[in-house]
């Protein structure tokens, strides 16, 4: 078994967002487009970047990426979807200018080496596989519940939508669960220094 480590949370310091305007942008955002769930169950995604010149780069599966489970009583692990070159990912989304969420990218930027960056929804009652990522994650939650928690090998926290920033060790086998009756949405970008390391 792995090691747990409360570490495999990792609140950045010094830096904290306005929960409000968060939340009045992405009001702006989802008046212009909806979440893209790729017909996958209780998943959604709108891209906040892309790789410049590419309109394929926020299609079909790169909204995903690839990640490995471990479906069944086997207990093997098995890849799903399309690895991501995700260093390419650099310009904001036209829908995104004008709004704080480009100050936010351009702070984390400032900070991060960031793959894609991404809007997800979490629909009420649901959960992801239980799965692990290519690289960390940082989350900045916008619209959540007391019953949301990430769960990192078997450690879960609920992260507030207080405006802080926390990245993730989604290296490790991990799951998302949405306990609550409201969809949650949090900013998602890739970590592409594991800080974990
Ligand atoms: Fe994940």
């Amino acid at each position: 078994m792995t090691q747990v480590n409360f570490s495999d949370f990792y609140q950045v310091p010094d830096m904290k967002f306005d929960i409000v305007k968060l939340r009045q942008d992405l009001d702006k955002i989802l008046k212009k487009r909806n979440f893209n769930s790729l017909n996958v169950s209780n998943f959604g995604a709108i891209p906040v970047n892309k790789i410049p010149n590419d309109e394929n780069s926020v299609k079909g599966h790169n909204i995903r990426g690839i990640y490995w489970t471990i479906p069944d009583e086997s207990g093997k692990e098995v890849s799903r979807d399309i690895p991501i070159d995700e260093s390419k990912y650099t310009e904001l989304m036209p829908e995104f200018e004008n709004t704080y969420f480009k100050e936010v990218y351009e702070t984390l930027r400032k900070k991060f080496k960031l793959g894609r960056v991404r809007l997800l929804l979490k629909e009420p009652r649901s959960t992801l596989s239980w799965h692990k990522d290519p690289e960390p994650r940082l989350h900045i939650p916008i619209i959540t519940n007391l019953g949301c928690s990430m769960v990192i090998e078997n450690v879960a926290k609920h992260l507030p939508a207080n405006g802080h920033v926390t990245i993730t060790n989604n290296t490790k086998y991990h799951n998302f669960f949405n306990g609550g009756e409201q969809s949650r949405i949090h900013l998602v970008a890739c970590v592409l220094e594991n800080p974990f390391k």
